[in-house]
């Protein structure tokens, strides 16, 4: 049996609002990632990018898996690029079950405001690009579910792929 359960997929794929809709089914708990650099940082996502630089950024990332790695009966939403650096990658798949919360193009440019608070979605020329980028990465979780479906169906169909043990590969 996993200890855990990684949300993995582009930023607005619904990984915060989906886990805990996950965890609550589960009975386990849940953490977000970004929630937890924003607290041991004292800053918001934003003004890390904007203040510290991106590679502050992605190191307290590795930190925080490192820190969810211990955890046991939790469902983690990762930040949209954690499994894009493979050291972080191998934090969170050791002792998970990894799932990618997989959606369209089309369907993540209506659902990410460019309200500045994603300091990589502000500009929606490179929005494509880096999705493209970022999809090799994701391909590396054990499952992927098709997240542009209301939020209590994802859910359900995480809980089901996790049943049936979740591996796609
Ligand atoms: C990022 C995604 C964000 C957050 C940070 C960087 C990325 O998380 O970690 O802005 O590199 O794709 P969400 O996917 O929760 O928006």
């Amino acid at each position: 049996m996993v200890e855990r359960l990684v949300l993995v997929g582009f930023m607005a794929s619904g990984k915060s609002t989906v886990g805990p809709l996950v965890a609550r089914r589960l009975g386990w708990g849940f953490v977000d990632m970004d929630g937890r650099i924003e607290a041991r940082v004292g800053r918001s996502i934003a003004r890390i990018f904007a203040e510290l630089g991106e590679s502050t950024f992605r190191e307290e990332e590795r930190r925080v898996a490192a820190e969810v790695a211990e955890l046991k009966d939790h469902v983690v939403a990762a930040g949209g690029g954690a499994f894009a650096f493979a050291e972080t990658r191998e934090l969170l798949r050791a002792g998970a079950l990894t799932i990618w919360l997989r959606c369209d193009l089309d369907t993540l440019l209506q659902r990410l405001p460019a309200d500045g608070i994603r300091p990589l979605a502000g500009n929606r020329e490179t929005i494509g690009p880096l999705l493209a980028e970022r999809e090799r990465s994701y391909a590396l979780a054990d499952g992927v579910v098709d997240a542009s479906l209301p939020p209590e169906s994802v859910a359900q169909r995480v809980v089901e792929r996790m049943r049936e043990g979740g591996k796609d590969r």
